[in-house]
C-alpha cells in the first residue's frame, strides 16, 4: 500500500453523495465518488467518478479508493454505474472490480463510451 493510499479518508457523506480522497500528506493525489441525481443514476444506483492525479497512477490509489467505496456504498446501493470511453485503459481497471458492460452510448464529444454496472450486497430493508 502506498502511503497516499494509507492516509485515504473519507470526506463527504449525505444522502446522495459518497466519496474518498488519497492524501499524500495534506495533497489531495485522487478521488473516488459516487452521486445520484446524474444522466445515468436511478434509484439505489448512483453514478461513479474517478480519477487519480498522473504523476501518482499505477501505485494502486485507485484501487484502495475503489475497494473502500464499494465497501462504503454496499447496504446503501443496490447497484454503482458509470460510462468509460471505449478507448480508455481505466476500462480494464473496473474490469478488476467486477464491472460489466450494459451497454455503450455516444458521449459529448462524439466518441463512444461504454456504460459498466456492478452489484452490490442488497440494502438492508429499514
Ligand atoms: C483509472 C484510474 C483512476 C486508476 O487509478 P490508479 O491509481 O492508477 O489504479 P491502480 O494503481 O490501483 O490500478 C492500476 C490498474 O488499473 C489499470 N490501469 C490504470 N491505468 C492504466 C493505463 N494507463 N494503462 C493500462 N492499464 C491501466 C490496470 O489494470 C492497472 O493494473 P496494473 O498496474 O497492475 O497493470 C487512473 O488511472 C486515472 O485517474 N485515470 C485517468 C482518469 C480516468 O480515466 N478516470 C476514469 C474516467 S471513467
Amino acid at each position: 500500500m502506498s502511503p497516499a493510499g494509507k492516509n485515504a479518508v473519507p470526506t463527504a457523506k449525505c444522502d446522495a453523495f459518497l466519496g474518498k480522497i488519497a492524501l499524500d500528506d495534506d495533497k489531495a493525489v485522487g478521488a473516488t465518488w459516487v452521486r445520484l441525481g446524474l444522466d445515468l443514476s436511478a434509484a439505489g444506483v448512483p453514478e461513479l467518478a474517478t480519477a487519480v492525479y498522473p504523476e501518482y497512477q499505477r501505485r494502486g490509489i485507485g484501487s484502495l479508493m475503489m475497494t473502500e467505496l464499494i465497501r462504503m456504498c454496499s447496504g446503501t446501493y443496490s447497484a454503482i454505474i458509470l460510462s468509460v470511453r471505449a478507448s480508455n485503459p481505466a476500462l480494464h481497471f473496473y474490469e478488476r472490480f467486477e464491472f460489466t458492460p450494459r451497454g455503450r452510448l455516444e458521449n459529448r464529444v462524439g466518441t463512444e463510451s461504454i456504460v459498466m454496472s456492478r452489484r452490490l450486497q442488497e440494502p438492508v430493508p429499514r
